[in-house]
């Protein structure tokens, strides 16, 4: 018989969603718990989830190791800087990679210790009543019982039945340790971690394919920001290959080969890593006993209502294990808006704000509706946009690809939609967030001073050019 204790709110998972939703219950004076069973490198628990430990963070480290490699050879020659002979050493940057890691995954336990957050290290499973219970990584089970449970367990890589994982066939946690510069990296999915990651690799010397099923690259993102940003990542050396299905897989002597069809047939390329990134799945193994109630969909994400309640009395359930983007800063607000709710105060996420950013180069980000979507969804809308090449600062830091679009309605002029592909607009999109958020109009947006030289001068130009009135396009 394990032993059982009571708290308001038991959360489990310590990811984005999960410390978001336990910190703000704990600074709203709900006794709180949070339960992680995630380990970091050095065999210890880690708290953070995926994007702490094996996502957002080390790939933001490893994409900007690489980008100063990659400047070094394609841009300070522009500058007038020359250097004889400049080497990466891999493990040198991975090992940065891991003390940024550190730094942020302890900073989430001592932000727990300030808050006077239970901390429970091993695996959760919710029973039915409410109850949790941990296998903790020392053997024993301790339960858990909370007025309120939030479920936030995010989500795990789908392995493809022909790609097995191993130590050549990884995930993005694999794909964040390569001890050397891979010579030949194939990539299955031209999705946000196959970009991303195979952006690293690229910028360090690796040739890099990468496999995409759909015929279309980035379909999620407006049709221009995808063509844009396609034609400079084949100027980086990306081979993109779209309608690629990948038949098979297998590890030789030589490398991996990997067998795909196309609309040439079939094809087999050789490489020495093969990363795949084909999507990710709710983690829901294991996590809910017979008898709590909470139902999973189709897609194995636990259902929930637009409050991120389940329907069984005081479970709610938040980030990566429900529907809509598997994205970091949609699991934060979700969190803090149960804890809100919990707490009996107006919690709230506006789906129709959240932003997106792959961390390429240049930067691709948007918020809103694509022009796509509001052709199929018939709004009339206006189209403003201006071109990096045209803003001074963009020109002097020698980061010209790209644009800036705003999509307004046609009689009311509200923002519906920005669209960025260029250097920092992983910045600059929030000032389309903000806008929308306001109900702002693309007026709104052009009447707002912004600073000279600056790159935010794109968006300004931008909104006017929704009036045809951009000063600096001919
Ligand atoms: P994704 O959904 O972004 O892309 C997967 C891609 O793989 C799609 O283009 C899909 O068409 C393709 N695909 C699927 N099966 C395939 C197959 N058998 N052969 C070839 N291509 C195939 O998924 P990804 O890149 O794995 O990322 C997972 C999640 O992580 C995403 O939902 C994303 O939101 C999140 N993420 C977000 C980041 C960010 O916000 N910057 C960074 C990294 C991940």
């Amino acid at each position: 018989m394990s032993e059982q204790q009571n708290f308001d709110v038991v959360v489990i998972g310590a990811g984005p969603a999960g410390y978001h939703a336990a910190i703000r219950a704990a600074q709203l004076g709900l006794k709180t718990a949070c339960i992680d069973a995630a380990l970091g490198k050095d065999g210890k628990p880690a708290l953070g989830g995926t994007c702490l430990r094996v996502g957002c963070i080390p790939s933001k480290a490893l994409l900007d190791s690489s980008r100063q490699f990659w400047n070094m050879h394609h841009i300070f020659g522009d500058h007038g800087i020359a250097f004889d002979n400049a080497k990466i050493d891999v493990n040198a940057m991975v090992g940065r990679k891991d003390k940024i890691v550190k730094q942020f995954t302890g900073g989430i336990a001592a932000l727990f210790k300030a808050n006077k957050i239970a901390a429970f290290y091993g695996f959760g499973q919710l029973q039915p009543g409410n109850v949790v219970r941990v296998k903790q990584h020392d053997g024993s089970e301790v339960e858990l019982k909370g007025t309120n449970v939030i479920i936030a367990a995010g989500s795990e890589s789908i392995e493809l039945p022909f790609a097995k994982f191993g130590e050549h066939i990884v995930d993005n946690v694999g794909a964040l340790d390569f001890t050397e510069v891979p010579k030949r990296l194939g990539v299955i999915g031209a999705g946000v971690i196959g970009l991303e990651l195979g952006s690293v690799w690229n910028r360090l010397g690796a040739e890099v394919v990468i496999l995409e099923a759909m015929p279309s690259f980035l379909a999620a993102a407006d049709g221009e920001a995808a063509k844009v940003s396609a034609r400079e990542f084949k100027k980086q050396g990306l081979d993109i290959r779209l309608g690629a299905k990948v038949a098979t897989t297998e590890v030789k002597a030589d490398g991996v080969h990997v067998t795909y069809n196309d609309a040439k047939g079939e094809q087999t390329i050789i490489v020495d890593k093969l990363l795949v990134a084909v999507g990710r799945k709710a983690a829901t193994r294991g996590l809910l006993a017979d008898g709590t109630g909470v139902q999973l969909n189709e897609r194995g994400q636990i259902v929930v209502d637009e409050h991120c309640h389940t329907g069984v009395d005081g479970v709610w359930a938040v980030g990566d294990c429900v529907r809509g983007p598997m994205l970091a800063h949609k699991g934060f607000e979700e969190g803090i808006a149960v804890a809100e709710l919990i707490a009996g105060l107006p919690g709230h996420v506006n789906f129709e704000t959240i932003p997106w950013v792959i961390y390429t180069e240049p930067e691709i980000a948007w918020v809103g509706r694509t022009e796509e979507q509001l052709k199929a969804d018939g709004v009339p809308y206006k189209a403003g946009s201006f071109p990096f090449a045209a803003v001074g600062r963009a020109v002097a830091m020698a980061e010209p690809a790209g644009f800036v679009k705003v999509l307004a309605h046609a009689e009311t002029d509200r923002i519906l939609g920005m669209h960025l592909v260029g250097a920092n607009v992983s910045e600059l999109v929030h000032e389309g967030v903000l806008a929308m958020e306001f109900n702002g109009s693309a007026e709104d947006l052009a009447r707002i001073c912004h600073a000279h030289p600056s790159l935010s001068e794109a968006v300004h130009d931008a909104a006017m050019a929704v009036d045809k009135r951009a000063i600096h396009k001919a």
